[in-house]
């Protein structure tokens, strides 16, 4: 039996865009309705109107936080304009949560831009950092009341990497300088928006703000033992997992480290210039693990190497999402279990662990895959809207409500 500590937070996230449907606004969007393959993201989930009902589900699964996106693109619509019936709207969202007892973690970026914002450059754009910082002041000023934890920028290494370097998402960009110009912005974006919540609270006599980002954390192995495979796994690390939260753990704009962590990936380096050593993977099926319904690996120990991995920071570590899509939810909840088995013994290790969030509350817009891969542990009929619990959900309650795992 293993039991988490009291205050443990226990929920599952969702983003905007991946949700709420008709974000008409952004830049995915206008990218989806011109791309062939993949569905559009269309009405989505609902959420924007469903959100009583799905925080209902949450409530009964003993959720006690639930980490969500607010939509930048509708929150300010053209450039310096901010939508008083949006930021109302996720007052309403904030307020259900909190009347449910469930304390919002809020996510400022999660993927998707405002048009205007994507017309001025983007994340490529100088002026980049300070509309992030304009943005994220007025939304700390409107929720300072009821929001204590915030996350700037979610994943910045896998944004910059899908669309930035190998281009895939929009803005479909594929050059390494650039990938690098949008970090240093994500730095710069999240410096300022840390000191400008901060303020905010500071200056509200509130107590203070909790700020982070949500990096996602890949465990590097080397397909074979190498030295150029051992370079390769150390650039990785170094680049991919920690050079974000190191710049910003030396500026002391962290208060806690929220990390994603999903599966392994295997490092098969052809060469040794810098694009071989960060980007080459197995071409041979190394692999012999498990995978999930998009071919990951699962790995449960990867969330202890993560874990003890970012615990060097000495700062406590938020786990904000963790999540499988499956199509047997047999499989959904071992991978639940083992996971939070990993938890638990990182913790006994030493490592403070502030909670636990699931990826996904319900099956949503996977980004380019669509809606075929279902990471919910509700299921969503997109035909009807309906949802149903699924089995993993009711197993974690228990794990939730009791605080234990058996
Ligand atoms: C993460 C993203 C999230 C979702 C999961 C499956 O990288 O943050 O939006 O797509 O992967």
């Amino acid at each position: 039996m293993m039991q988490f500590p009291e205050d443990f937070l226990w929920g599952a996230a969702t983003s905007a865009h991946q949700v709420e449907g008709n974000n008409t606004n952004n830049d995915w969007w206008e990218w989806e309705q011109r791309r062939t393959g993949a569905e559009p993201s269309g009405g989505a989930c609902r959420h924007y109107e469903y959100y009583p009902g799905d925080f209902d589900l949450a409530r009964s699964l003993a959720h006690t936080a639930h980490r969500f996106s607010l939509e930048w693109s509708r929150i300010e619509p053209r450039e310096g304009e901010f939508d008083e019936a949006a930021l109302a709207h996720y007052h309403d969202v904030i307020c259900a949560l909190r009347a449910r007892g469930i304390e919002p973690v809020v996510t400022l970026h999660h993927f998707t831009n405002p048009l205007w914002f994507t017309r001025r450059g983007g994340w490529l754009s100088a002026g980049a950092p300070f509309f992030f910082a304009r943005y994220a002041a007025k939304a700390a000023r409107a929720f300072s009341g009821d929001v204590r934890y915030w996350i700037t920028i979610n994943e910045p290494n896998v944004y910059a990497y899908y669309a930035y370097s190998v281009g895939t998402w929009p803005p479909h960009v594929s050059s390494l300088p650039a990938a690098r110009v949008v970090l240093r912005n994500f730095i710069r974006s999240h410096l300022r928006a840390y000191e400008a919540i901060r303020r905010i609270y500071r200056e509200g006599g509130r107590a203070p703000a909790r700020v982070s980002i949500a990096q996602n954390i890949q465990i590097f192995q080397p397909c074979k033992d190498s030295p150029v495979n051992r370079l390769a796994v150390f650039v990785r690390n170094r680049v991919f997992n920690l050079s974000f939260i190191s710049a910003l753990a030396r500026r002391r704009a962290l208060d806690f480290i929220g990390i994603n962590y999903y599966s392994r990936s295997l490092v098969d380096a052809r060469g040794w210039r810098m694009r071989n050593l960060l980007f080459d993977g197995c071409r041979d099926n190394c692999s012999r693990l498990k995978k999930n319904s998009l071919g990951w690996d699962i790995y449960p120990e990867g969330m202890y190497y993560a874990l003890k991995m970012v615990s060097k920071f000495g700062l406590p570590v938020f786990i904000l999402e963790n999540g499988i899509c499956a199509d047997d939810d047999g499989v959904r909840w071992e991978f639940i279990r083992d996971h939070l088995h990993q938890v638990r013994r990182a913790m006994s290790a030493g490592v403070k662990v502030m909670g636990y969030i699931y990826w996904s509350l319900m099956d949503n817009f996977e980004w380019d895959k669509g809606f075929v891969p279902r990471f919910g542990l509700i299921r969503v009929d997109y035909a009807t809207m309906e949802r149903v619990v699924r089995e993993s959900a009711r197993k974690l309650a228990q794990v939730c409500a009791r605080g234990r795992l058996e």
